[in-house]
């Protein structure tokens, strides 16, 4: 028998305990024994959470888990950096296996953890990190071993995706579908970590790391969120036949590796930009088993709780069979790899500019274009107001983000364009001019 014990009785909390006390029987089948559940440490033991308890289980005493010689698995599910890490540092110290859905903590302080672990001959299971429900710690680590990994597209913010979904289909204002999304229970604590794309490069900063073998790189990811996107340049995406979605890249060419978070046009026809609501799915591109795809919830109590419970299984035979350390809690790769700067990132670029409708207006904004080499797909200009200015939306072929932030500058400062321009980066297929 194994023995587990959890601190955190939150929304994942809650859905681990049920499926290690309902799902006991499948789990027994399974693995070939008793996975048990001991401790459930929290502040708060007297909410109900719908799920009936065995008695002496739940406490208020975090170290009826940490200082426990039963305990085998220690499972921490309260988020945030502090106290968590001292929390598992403490288990990993007491020779106990760790599993945490803790991105934020991971993406910022893994490296102490997995330093920690090693050292004490520990496992360190992630794979609700990222993704919740969604297997892509073990699809990464182990399925597509055998792969270079030529890119990976991610949509892994529900909470994003959620609100980018009511805005393209029911012209619903960003406030708006933010509070519905929190109120739904997609959202962290603090929402600003999911809108301004902080959430999504935590779990992109695990993925990379498990794909590139590199250090946890969290503060060399470019950035940007979906707070600042407009109901109108969705509608003129669609236009264009483009999704916009809050996309998670990480791509390698000749040891150079992007990493960026930000809203993304992607053809509408392509199978990630289906991804609507608060589902998630990842695109993989492996050299070996070209496109993968994996889709599902990832957040909620239940379906992050059957990711928790997959490490807490992994980890439990590992123990049985003498086999910890089988597979390593991170690859480290021997190649010498950069990380690009945004500014060498090349792409293709959506424009809206804020321009007067006047005689001469495209040729002077498409002359700073050209002089900075960055060249025309197509454009549509929409309206005519006399003396006002009028969007006018520029898709480009591929350019390099420094020239385009250059040109954008240039532009910007004309006495023509009454507005700052307004762009996002445009992936997969070509515009024919
Ligand atoms: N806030 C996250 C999301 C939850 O919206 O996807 C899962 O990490």
């Amino acid at each position: 028998m194994i023995n587990v014990g959890i601190i955190g009785f939150g929304v994942v909390g809650s859905g681990t305990a049920k499926i290690l006390l309902e799902n006991a029987d499948i789990l027994r089948e399974r693995v070939g024994f008793e996975i048990a559940l001991r401790k459930i440490a929290d502040l708060d033991i007297e909410r109900d959470r719908g799920i009936r308890i065995p008695d002496g289980v739940l406490t208020r005493d975090v170290n009826e888990v940490l200082e426990n010689p039963d305990i085998h698995v220690v499972v921490e599910l309260i988020g945030g950096v502090r106290p968590a890490k001292d929390f598992i540092l403490r288990a990993i110290r007491n020779g106990k296996h760790v599993v945490t859905a803790n991105k934020a903590l991971l993406a910022t302080e893994g490296t102490d953890i997995f330093a920690a672990a090693r050292e004490a001959g520990v496992e360190v299971g992630f794979e609700a990190s990222v993704a919740g429900a969604i297997p892509i710690i073990k699809v990464m680590k182990e399925s597509l071993v055998a792969n270079r990994i030529r890119a990976i597209y991610g949509i892994i913010n529900g909470t994003s995706n959620f609100i980018l979904t009511k805005m393209t289909d029911h012209g619903v204002e960003f406030a708006d579908a933010l509070r519905e999304a929190q109120s739904l229970g997609y959202a962290e604590a603090d929402p600003t970590l999911d809108i301004e794309g902080i959430d999504t490069a935590h779990k992109l900063t695990i993925l990379s790391t498990l794909a590139y073998g590199i250090p946890l790189s969290f503060g060399n990811i470019h950035i940007e969120g979906i707070s600042g996107v407009a109901t109108q340049d969705i509608a003129f995406a669609a236009e264009l036949g483009y999704k916009v979605k809050l996309l998670a890249i990480a791509k390698e060419a000749n040891g150079a590796i992007e990493l960026r978070v930000h809203p993304t046009m992607i053809p509408r026809e392509y199978l990630i930009a289906k991804v609507d609501g608060p589902f998630n799915a990842i695109y993989v591109d492996g050299d070996a088993a070209g496109s993968t795809m994996y889709y599902g919830r990832g957040a909620g109590s239940v379906p992050t709780g059957s990711a928790v419970v997959s490490d807490i299984a992994d980890i439990a035979r590992n123990i049985r069979r003498g086999a910890i350390g089988r597979v390593p809690t991170v690859p480290v790769t021997t190649r010498r790899l950069t990380i690009k700067k945004i500014d060498d990132v090349i792409s293709r670029y959506y424009f809206r500019f804020s321009a007067l409708d006047r005689p001469g207006v495209l040729s002077k904004i498409s002359g700073i274009l050209g002089a900075r080499d960055i060249s025309i797909a197509s454009v549509i200009q929409k309206g005519r107001r006399a003396g006002e200015a009028v969007p006018l939306v520029v898709l480009t072929h591929e350019a390099r983000e420094r020239d385009v932030r250059r040109a954008i500058e240039e532009i910007d400062a004309l006495p023509v364009v009454m507005d700052r321009t307004v762009f996002l980066r445009v992936e997969g297929r070509e515009e024919s001019t």
